[in-house]
């Protein structure tokens, strides 16, 4: 077997599987090809958060298996969460399938891949690793300007509408020497932005227990959260992101997907304030903006909670922008509980939103209740929520005209200029006659668009140099050296 295509569904979580898919494949001698038609393994990386997954799955591998039937030498995989979820039954249904792996078992694929090689049955490898977690590191050889790093996979939240902690099982922790070693590695190579990525990344804690308690950490200024349960929302990733930030010095920006409300503690609050490295933005999921659905949603925070820890953390960072997931027709969720989520959104300005209709999802506690709102009154209830966070967008970008922001340059733009990101995740093109990628540059802000901005760059562009950015840190940032354009 010599090539492998590739073709991924789902979040950011899958994406970054993919990629540790295309190492492990790469390192057991098989090149990837873009074309399945080309491959001698196709291997499906599938998500089943949202949409319909399994029948899509059905028509992708009733595809392949056309494909197949021409070149019966052609193995066909699935892998992610649909892989997870249904294990054995895939392979029972479409036998199309030759293998079934699970997100903790990529790394056994090219021992199944050789007992594939010899014929036989097909096989199905979906064990969670419980005893001894597994975390396939980023061996880059052409390391991405902005990378993923895992600090925790799985999730004990039992969000009720929500397929996760059946499909990555429950939290199993990275120790923090190896993020830390993984994430130098990576800017040794050339990355100059780092997200943190977990599926409740801030209820992080150290499975060697290296790390020290984190300035702030054990502050209850709550009045809306009973003390004893703000206690058991400390977690140890405020200390994290310091250690990261010593040891790395190098890492020009930081940033993290996605935290739990519950776990914006004021030792994480802190490290926004303190932090130079860490970018104004924080993608903070809501849900909803009734209490009544956030109760039956099981997201254990009401609409008071969820205000004052963003209260909090605005008037410690000035500026930083708030982006969140909404789930709008979620069983029960009248036209009252659907206002007062408008009514949320337009209070906190969100500056990008993600909203999704409601669809029941197998193996959650939800499915039990009524799937009673209409799809019609999804339909309409989606639409205006996107009519009104597309208003706070463009009202928000449109502020930004005029001003100075330093751009990280990703890459290319498809209109062949440079496209890169603020620090509150703007995303800004310009065009340069230089070569800017992997640089942060100065640019004053010419033109707001629906979705992003158009940049010029001014007299001092800044190819961020690095004994600035320490010198701007020893300068003991506090709120308001934190608000001034040093980074
Ligand atoms: N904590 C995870 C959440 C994963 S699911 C993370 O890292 O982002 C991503 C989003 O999908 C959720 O925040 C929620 O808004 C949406 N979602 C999850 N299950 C859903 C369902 N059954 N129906 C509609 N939307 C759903
Ligand atoms: Fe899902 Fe809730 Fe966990 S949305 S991933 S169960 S925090």
């Amino acid at each position: 077997m010599r090539s492998f295509a590739l073709v991924t569904f789902g979040c950011q979580m899958n994406q970054h599987d993919s990629e540790r898919i295309e190492e492990v494949l790469g390192r057991a001698g098989l090149s990837r090809v873009d074309e399945p038609a080309l491959a001698d393994l196709v291997l499906l990386n599938t998500c089943s958060v949202r949409e319909k997954a399994e029948q899509k799955l059905r028509s992708e591998v009733g595809r392949l298996g056309l494909l197949k039937r021409q070149r019966p030498e052609l193995l066909i995989g699935v892998a992610g969460c649909v892989a997870q979820q249904e294990g054995e039954r895939l392979a029972r249904s479409m036998p199309q399938i030759d293998l079934v792996v699970g997100p903790d078992n990529i790394g056994e694929l090219p021992d199944l891949l050789r007992e594939l090689d010899g014929g036989g049955p097909p096989r199905v490898r979906t064990e969670f690793d419980l005893d001894a977690p597994r975390f396939l590191e980023a061996h880059p050889t052409d390391a991405p300007r902005s990378a993923f790093v895992t600090v925790m996979k799985g999730c004990n939240e039992r969000c009720t509408f929500c397929i996760v902690p059946h499909t990555r099982g429950p939290e199993r922790y990275r120790p923090a020497r190896e993020v830390i070693d993984e994430i130098a590695r990576l800017v040794a190579a050339g990355t100059r932005e780092v997200t943190l990525l977990g599926q409740t990344v801030n209820s992080y804690a150290d499975p060697e227990a290296a790390l020290g308690p984190a300035p702030g950490a054990g502050e209850l200024p709550w009045t809306a959260t009973h003390p004893s349960t703000a206690r058991a929302d400390e977690s140890e990733f405020a200390a994290l992101l310091r250690a990261i930030s010593e040891r790395v010095p190098d890492l020009l920006r930081l940033r993290y997907t996605s935290p739990h409300p519950r776990h914006l503690t004021m030792s994480l609050i802190r490290a926004h304030q303190e932090l130079p490295v860490l970018c104004r933005h924080v993608h903070l999921p809501v849900q909803s903006g009734s209490d009544r659905v956030l109760r039956r949603m099981l997201r254990r925070y009401d609409v008071a909670e969820y205000s004052e820890r963003v209260a909090r953390l605005r008037a410690s960072v000035p500026g930083i922008t708030l982006s969140t997931d909404i789930i709008v027709g979620f069983p029960g969720e009248s036209r009252a509980d659907f206002e007062q989520t408008l009514a949320l959104v337009q209070r906190i300005g969100f500056t990008g939103t993600f909203g999704f209709k409601y669809s029941a999802r197998p193996h959650t506690p939800a499915q039990k209740l009524a799937d009673d709102v209409s799809e019609g009154d999804k339909s309409e209830r989606l639409a205006e929520l996107f009519a009104l966070t597309d208003r706070l967008r463009r009202d928000h970008l449109t502020a930004l005209v005029g001003s100075t922001q330093r751009v990280l340059v990703e890459g290319l733009s498809a209109q062949g200029g440079y496209t890169g990101r603020t620090e509150q995740n703007e995303i800004v093109h310009f065009g340069s006659r230089a070569q800017r990628v992997g640089q942060i540059v100065e640019l004053t802000i010419a033109r707001a668009f629906k979705n992003s901005l158009e940049g010029r760059e001014s007299d001092a562009t800044l190819s961020a140099p690095l004994p600035e950015r320490r010198g701007a840190r020893e300068r003991a940032p506090s709120a308001r050296a934190r608000s001034l354009p040093v980074l």
